[in-house]
């Protein structure tokens, strides 16, 4: 089966690091292999206003934002096609179809949700977009017949909401028009799920304990220099703990055996450096100026590429003007085959 590609993020904010490891590096390396017929990337900002509906210029903002993260993070536009979701309003048509094979118990019972439910504070004011926007994300993935979707953790429930829909639509309408979607996670399980920098939760732009990629080399080492460790390794001699310590973390999702001869040559991976930390005798600072030095490796391209794209705004937005009308056109293709496998195209016997 021909490969195609789809993923997208809310434009609520900048992109940070967890959506570096935990996305974007898989979709650099796809991009590279280039072994798909069509590759897009999506702004998801109808996704995004479903709990922000009062907060249009966060959002508007934030288009632009993301669609820079993306370019200077090394997306080649030419290889991949960037696009706005609300540009796109096959998609929410497709969304009302499937609608009515998913049921209010399913949605409650999403865990990603039920967990935003929580942060967010709802309480019983949960605006109904919000609660439907798995749904709305399976017609992100199934208007464009997409096969692959490369996420972190957090979307692995929304891939199992998109799956039953195509079981459910083959099943109702007995007519099978939608290939099986899978998740494409990354291989090292702390890229999956980033930590924030207080060590409470995953990094998230709602939680304030993210890196961002567009972060200043000062503001990027005074957050390292702040994170979470372990509460009971005071002095340099006591033993460390590694698990639950954000630096150690941050080591496994990021760190290269090459990171080790280039910064701190005393150690030959991350094995020793654990190993001596929970012995007792290695400080937090050296750790952390380790870490330091591999992050800034990896956002210092990000920052200058950004710096010269910022002058180039009128052309992002021409970019995603063109591949939002070219999403259309496919999504409108897909609206088709589903009205015919409904039985809801009315007019087809009317002579054109
Ligand atoms: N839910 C994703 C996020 O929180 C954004 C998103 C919307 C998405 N539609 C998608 C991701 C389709 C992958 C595929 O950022």
């Amino acid at each position: 089966m021909e490969k195609i590609i789809l993923t997208g993020d809310r434009p609520t904010g900048n992109l940070h690091i967890g959506h570096y490891v935990g996305s974007i590096a898989n979709r650099l390396k796809l991009q590279e292999m280039g072994d798909y017929k069509k590759f897009y990337i999506m702004i998801a900002d109808m996704q995004a206003l479903t709990d922000n509906a009062n907060n249009i210029d966060k959002v508007k903002n934030n288009i632009i934002q993301v669609a820079i993260d993306y370019l200077s993070a090394g997306i080649n536009p030419n290889k991949v096609d960037i696009f706005i979701q609300s540009q796109v309003p096959e998609l929410s048509e497709i969304t009302m179809y499937f609608m009515n094979l998913v049921t209010v118990a399913r949605l409650n019972r999403n865990p990603t949700v039920k967990e935003e439910i929580k942060q967010k504070d709802f309480n019983a004011s949960i605006p109904a977009g919000f609660l439907c926007y798995p749904i709305s994300q399976a017609s992100d993935i199934l208007a464009f017949g997409t096969t692959l979707v490369p996420v972190g953790d957090d979307q692995l429930p929304m891939l199992e909401q998109t799956r039953e829909i195509v079981r459910s639509f083959h099943n109702v309408y007995g007519k099978e028009i939608f290939p099986m979607p899978n998740a494409l996670l990354p291989d090292r399980q702390a890229c999956r799920r980033l930590v924030g920098i207080d060590g409470a939760a995953k990094m998230s732009k709602s939680l304030g304990n993210c890196i961002f990629l567009k972060d200043e080399p000062e503001v990027v080492k005074q957050k390292i220099m702040n994170a979470y460790t372990d509460p009971n390794h005071i002095k340099i001699s006591d033993p460390g703990k590694v698990e639950g310590n954000v630096v150690f973390e941050y080591l496994d999702a990021f760190c290269k055996d090459e990171h080790f001869k280039l910064y701190l040559p005393e150690y030959a991976n991350l094995d020793e450096l654990k190993e001596h930390y929970r012995r007792g005798g290695l400080g937090d600072v050296k750790i952390k100026l380790f870490l330091n030095n591999i992050i800034q490796e990896i956002l210092e391209p990000i920052r200058q590429k950004r710096k010269k794209l910022e002058n180039n705004i009128d052309e992002i937005y021409e970019m995603l003007f063109e591949n939002s009308k070219k999403a259309s056109q496919v999504a409108s293709q897909t609206l088709q085959k589903m009205k015919e496998a409904m039985g809801i195209d009315y007019y087809k016997f009317l002579k054109k």
